[in-house]
């Protein structure tokens, strides 16, 4: 196997956010230098204290920081229907005795990336308030980015606006600030993320690993599948989890080069990714979308990495 790809993971764990961070985490080719936590699903104090308790759980070794707590600009608009008020209902978990660092979240991205020798890849897979502050904070970090895989966006439907999805919704200004910025980016939208179905079999099959990590998986997505149920549904969606298995297993995912502008007007689209494929627009491609994906392939390589954890 080739080097390690170095990369940090932003989230706001988040039910399918902490299987994005097992799977970082367990993934012999991912070098995970470090966790920051964002608000999104829930308040960023709730976030980081999720961040917190997975990686105490798991008993990882990675150092987590405390990020932005409200959007650039907009109003905060969060997500309870969807990971319920602590943010990963669910499980339950011991006292928490470890602590999230010091230092604030933009600026250990902003420092990680300065001081690296090598180019680091940003996963974030929620609002993009943090990137997009240390973009803005210190623009030399361009450079130093191997590419960001997000998740966020669609080029269909969304799911929090009937035009926009949760992640770019909750924070648009961050992410016109990171589709503009000229980084590489590969985006996993919604028209991904909504193939990566976790129902019941799936559910059952981590679970039957036996290790902590498997029953986290299970107690974490049998919440999401009740909460599914109640709209009829018979799986829920493990968004996240693509933006990190892209990374390892590229071959698992179709996808296609596109200009990605972030809609910023405060109407009905506010918050869309429109997505140019075609190249109607005469932009530049700024980014790779993800369009499709080897469903089985996707959980052998969960299944394979939940094994590795504790
Ligand atoms: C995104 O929103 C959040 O609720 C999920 O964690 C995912 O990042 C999907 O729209
Ligand atoms: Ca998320």
């Amino acid at each position: 196997m080739s080097e390690k790809i170095k990369m940090i993971l932003d989230c706001d764990v988040g039910h399918d956010d902490a299987i994005a961070l097992m799977l970082a985490a367990a993934h012999p080719q991912i070098d995970l230098l470090g966790i920051c936590a964002v608000a999104g699903n829930q308040v960023v104090e709730k976030t980081l204290r999720n961040t917190l308790n997975v990686v105490q759980h798991l008993g990882l070794d990675i150092p987590v920081y405390g990020g932005m707590d409200r959007p650039m600009v907009r109003d905060q608009i969060l997500a309870p229907d969807i990971h319920g008020e602590s943010g990963l209902d669910g499980p339950v978990f011991g006292p928490l005795h470890t602590e999230a660092q010091k230092e604030h979240g933009v600026n250990y991205i902003i420092r990680a990336l300065m001081e690296a020798e090598e180019k680091i890849t940003l996963v974030p897979v929620g609002p993009l308030t943090n990137i997009g502050m240390a973009l803005r904070l210190e623009p030399r970090i361009v450079d130093k980015i191997q590419r960001i895989v997000l998740m966020g966006g669609a080029f269909g439907l969304g799911n929090r606006s009937p035009a926009a999805e949760f992640n770019i919704l909750a924070d648009p200004e961050s992410a016109h600030v990171v589709f503009s910025s000229g980084a590489p980016i590969v985006m996993m939208g919604l028209d991904l993320t909504n193939q990566a179905l976790a129902d019941m079999s799936v559910i059952e099959r981590m679970e039957a690993i036996g290790n902590k990590a498997g029953k986290l998986f299970g107690d974490m997505m049998r919440f999401t599948f009740e909460s599914q149920k109640r709209n009829g549904l018979s799986a829920g969606p493990v968004h996240d989890v693509t933006a990190v298995a892209y990374l390892v297993r590229p071959d698992l995912f179709q996808t296609r080069p596109a200009n990605v502008e972030v809609c910023l007007d405060k109407g009905l689209c506010y918050g869309r990714t429109v997505c140019d494929m075609t190249g109607r627009t005469g932009k530049p491609q700024n980014a790779l979308v993800g369009t499709g994906l080897d469903l089985e392939g996707f959980w052998d390589l969960v299944e394979e990495n939940i094994r590795r954890l504790a």
